[in-house]
């Protein structure tokens, strides 16, 4: 039974027992604990902890997962994917245990042609939490399962949580027995390869806390009602239904690896099990990379981008070690579209932006791959050349660190190159690297990270909002908090005794604000809040939403004293929230006039707008040409200028696509969404941010500049209002400037900068004609004043000051040529720059003969000048640092000829 086909039979089994089907959300859910969405339950987490009432009682979905923690066991073990696809049944309060196996049963085992997946009820096993009785009954009764066939196991197996804090209850899990040629008898407990799990029940009833691992976290108590919550491993499924030995050679994953094994020396299955593990990690790390991408991740070297980072990265090392040496990314984004388009249609939608984002990653790590090796070479020719026969660990730190090699590529290119790896050093310097990591992470944890503290305001519900139509509010103080702890009180401090306190800096959540919280690009609103008749005020600095519901404002206390319970009234500043609604305005203004002016393809990467000033990231292969940023530029101002009625309004998510709104990647929105309208079909964006009431009000709208951040990604930058109105005004200023200075009005000055650049590259060429006349005049001078010493003409000369070591040569060149074939030597010094002083030594072949080497000489005039220098027999030169030495120098060196 082909993929697809399990994933349609699934849906239809609970939507005929009544459930809603719920599209599966994106892999990323705005939760800082989360990277990715790892089970199909996340996008209801509100519903099951009684934060949001559930819209229906029982739902069904397949859930795209992410889980790179065991990303090391992929392509070694059959059944590990760092994307799959989890279906899912819930139920918020309505059926429980008895329910959730019932139906779990009758799909497994209903025969094929009745809508199951006719599995023979002879080859599947329970296993439930130790104390669950209750489980074991309904298993036997339910499912007539023997007791043989159920098995009790602890915490770490049958107790799900997604990890984090959150709902949590104990599980029971299905698996499947694929016989005697996979392993011991013995049930799952004996072992997890022969005995595949395919389904967890999870039986959700309590909430948990913070914990270190799997069976150790405190369980806070029960949540509001009991739920169900389940996963089956669809690809697990498509493994035992269509027979194959593992989940990578599945239907939809199986031709990743062929396309691999078209191009590749050395076959799929052909009996080297390290090669077919990199096999499969191609074909599993393609299918996620293309996932995270169609979901909005772009590579990066922290968080999700890392991830992505890696999981391409290793795609291509595996295809390298295979011997597949050309690029082969393309191709392997074709391959997943194809397989997996049919039940995820963003990946064909949004293909092309996909395949741009991976083929870069391609072609970036591959120029690292080169710059790499080049270092390996060298590591390896010098650790031969000491005779040794281990690269250091250091060496293949910096390989792994700096050009991204994983290490089993650096020991395989020294097993290559008949070397071993010091690989103990290598793990060692990577731990401290870890340490250090951890560390900073540690430092730079803010204390909202630690949410606990203000989880009743949490479960409390949501803050309102006011700010859309209001700019002052009435509002009750709900928490006070100092360095994430819970306060009763916060009051100005007095100066003590001279001594200016620190200024009260505390967190206070309201009931209401018109102050917007930073999301979405915009900034966080400044304001103020005020008590007790205004005797108590403080001014706020920052507004941070957590658990994307409840508004923190970081306050200043400036005076009197706030209580808990007290009534305040909450206030923006007026000017900086015209600003921002300016900049925000402005930033799906810049955008439309993008999409216009670009195509589609210019996908939005990420934004931030403040009072004044926006910048706008955006998906795109090289930069933008000058016509292409000043078309940009004037769509906008039109726009800007057609004084747009700028319209808001609430609509359903799907409502919103189809007319086209535009939706940033990644972001999670909830069913019900607010729309920003500009200019009818112009903008059409959902947004929950501050906007102007009409598109004039933005503006002028100055684009800076354009620049590229990161590859595949470029950064349009604008001032907006005032501040572009100033920022021109200096550009203004600048420019008449220059005009005054070159005595021309404006429109003449870039006619007067051409002319003058052309009258300087004359007066260079002049200068340097004139150059040339005079050194050649200094050395036949030169030459005329040689001495006799000895046997020998000798020229030696100071130079005049500001001579450099160039002109010196030269000079010395031109001078012994002059001086025929007999012995002669010419030394040159000069008073140089800095107090440098530059010398060069020439001797002719007959000068050489009698003993006289320029290399030789040039010491001598070294050692009075306080310097350094050496070269040939025939041309030496150095550089002192004594000018006071240089009579001497010569002297010295006119001493040493005479003694021929
Ligand atoms: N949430 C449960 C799991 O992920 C079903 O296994």
């Amino acid at each position: 039974m082909q993929t697809h086909e399990i994933r349609k039979r699934f849906l239809d089994h609970f939507v005929q027992a009544g459930h809603t089907e719920v599209p599966s959300a994106s892999v990323l859910l705005d939760d800082p604990n989360l990277l990715f969405v790892n089970a199909g339950m996340v996008q209801f987490v509100p519903y099951f902890l009684g934060q949001r009432t559930p819209p229906w009682n029982k739902a069904t979905s397949v859930q795209k997962c992410i889980r790179t923690p065991d990303i090391d066991e992929v392509g070694i073990t059959t059944r590990h994917n760092t994307f799959f696809q989890m279906a899912g049944n819930f139920s918020f309060g309505d059926y429980f245990k008895q329910g959730a196996i019932e139906l779990a049963w009758s799909l497994l085992t209903n025969p094929v042609s009745d809508g199951g997946y006719g599995m023979d009820p002879e080859k599947l096993w329970a296993t439930v939490y130790y104390d669950d009785d209750e489980a074991v009954e309904l298993w036997q009764r339910v499912a007539g399962l023997p007791t043989e066939r159920i098995q009790r196991r602890g915490m770490a197996d049958n107790y799900w949580s997604m990890g984090i804090p959150g709902p949590c209850g104990p599980s029971s899990e299905i698996y499947y027995d694929r016989g005697p040629e996979y392993g011991v008898e013995g049930g799952p407990e004996a072992n997890e390869d022969r005995y595949i799990e395919i389904w967890n029940l999870v039986f959700m009833q309590n909430e948990r806390g913070e914990g270190t691992s799997k069976d150790d976290y405190e369980i806070l108590g029960p949540l509001p009602r009991k739920n169900i919550d389940t996963g089956m491993g669809v690809e697990r499924v498509a493994c035992l239904l269509q027979g194959v030995d593992n989940v990578y050679e599945t239907d939809l994953l199986r031709p990743v690896i062929d396309v691999v094994a078209a191009r590749a020396p050395r076959g799929y299955g052909r009996g080297s099990h390290v090669d077919d593990v990199r096999y499969r990690i191609i074909a599993d790390h393609s299918r996620t990379a293309a996932i995270i991408i169609g979901d909005g991740v772009t590579p990066g070297n922290e968080g999700r981008g890392y991830v992505l980072r890696r999981l391409l990265r290793r795609i291509i090392r595996a295809a390298k070690l295979l011997g597949v040496d050309d690029p082969i990314m393309a191709e392997l984004m074709v391959t997943v579209r194809d397989a997996m388009g049919p039940s995820y249609p963003e990946l064909v939608s949004d293909f092309d932006r996909i395949r741009r984002i991976a083929v870069a990653e391609e072609t970036a790590f591959n120029r690292t791959l080169v710059a790499g090796s080049r270092l390996f070479d060298d590591a390896a020719e010098s650790t031969r050349k000491a005779g040794k026969t281990v690269l250091s660990g250091t060496d293949a730190f910096t390989l792994h660190d700096t050009y991204g090699f994983p290490i089993d590529l650096t020991l395989e290119m020294a097993a290559e190159a008949g070397l071993s790896v010091d690989e103990l050093g290598f793990r060692e310097l990577m731990s401290e690297q870890r340490r250090r990591a951890k560390a900073d992470a540690a430092a730079r944890k803010h204390a909202h990270a630690d949410l606990s503290a203000y989880r009743e305001l949490v479960d409390a519900g949501p803050t309102e909002f006011t700010g859309f139509d209001e700019l002052t509010s009435e509002a009750k103080i709900l928490g006070i908090f100092v360095d994430g702890r819970r306060v009763p009180v916060a009051a100005h401090q007095p100066r003590v005794g001279g001594e200016s306190a620190a200024p009260q800096r505390v967190e206070i959540v309201v009931d209401r604000t018109p102050l917007y919280a930073e999301s979405g690009g915009q900034i966080a609103d400044v304001g103020s809040i005020s008590g007790h008749g205004g005797t108590a005020r403080a001014a706020v600095t920052d507004v941070q939403k957590i658990a994307r519901t409840l508004f923190v404002h970081s306050v200043n206390v400036e005076s009197g004293e706030f209580v808990e319970g007290d009534t305040v009234s909450v206030a923006v500043d007026p000017s900086w929230r015209h600003g921002a609604t300016q900049g925000h305005s402005g930033t799906h203004m810049v955008h439309a006039a993008l999409r216009q002016v670009l195509g589609p393809n210019a996908v939005q990467a990420g934004s931030l707008n403040r009072p004044g000033y926006l910048r706008f990231d955006f998906n795109w292969q090289g930069a933008l040409t000058e016509e292409q940023r000043a078309e940009i530029e004037l769509v906008t101002n039109e726009a800007v200028e057609a004084d747009h009625e700028v319209h808001t309004f609430h609509t359903e998510l799907d409502k919103a696509k189809s007319m086209g709104a535009m939706a940033l990647f990644g972001e999670a929105y909830p069913d019900e969404v607010r729309v920003v309208e500009i200019g009818g079909p112009f903008s059409l964006e959902l947004c929950g941010g501050t906007h102007v009431r009409s598109s004039a009000q933005i503006g002028p709208v100055t684009i800076l500049g354009e620049s590229s951040v990161g590859s595949g990604v470029r950064r349009v930058e604008a001032y907006v209002g005032l501040d572009s109105f100033k920022h021109l005004a200096k550009e203004r200023a600048l420019l008449a400037g220059l005009a005054s200075s070159l005595k021309v009005p404006s429109e003449e000055v870039p006619a007067r900068v051409g002319q003058l650049v052309d009258r300087l590259k004359v007066a260079e060429r002049e200068i340097e004609r004139m150059r040339l006349a005079t050194a050649r005049a200094a050395a036949a001078n030169a030459a005329a004043g040689a001495e006799v010493v000895g046997k020998v003409r000798l020229v030696a000369q100071r130079m005049s000051a500001g001579m450099t070591a160039g002109d010196l040569r030269s000079l010395v060149g031109d001078i012994r040529g002059s001086l025929g074939t007999d012995p002669a030597v010419v030394a040159l010094i000069a008073e140089g720059d800095n107090a440098s002083v530059p010398y060069v030594v020439a001797a002719n072949p007959a000068a050489v003969d009698l003993g006289l080497r320029a290399n030789d000489l040039v010491k001598t005039l070294s050692a009075a000048v306080d310097g350094r220098g050496g070269g040939k027999v025939d041309l030496a030169q150095g550089s002192g640092k004594n000018p006071g030495g240089i009579d001497a120098a010569l002297d010295a060196l006119r001493g040493e000829v005479a003694r021929t």
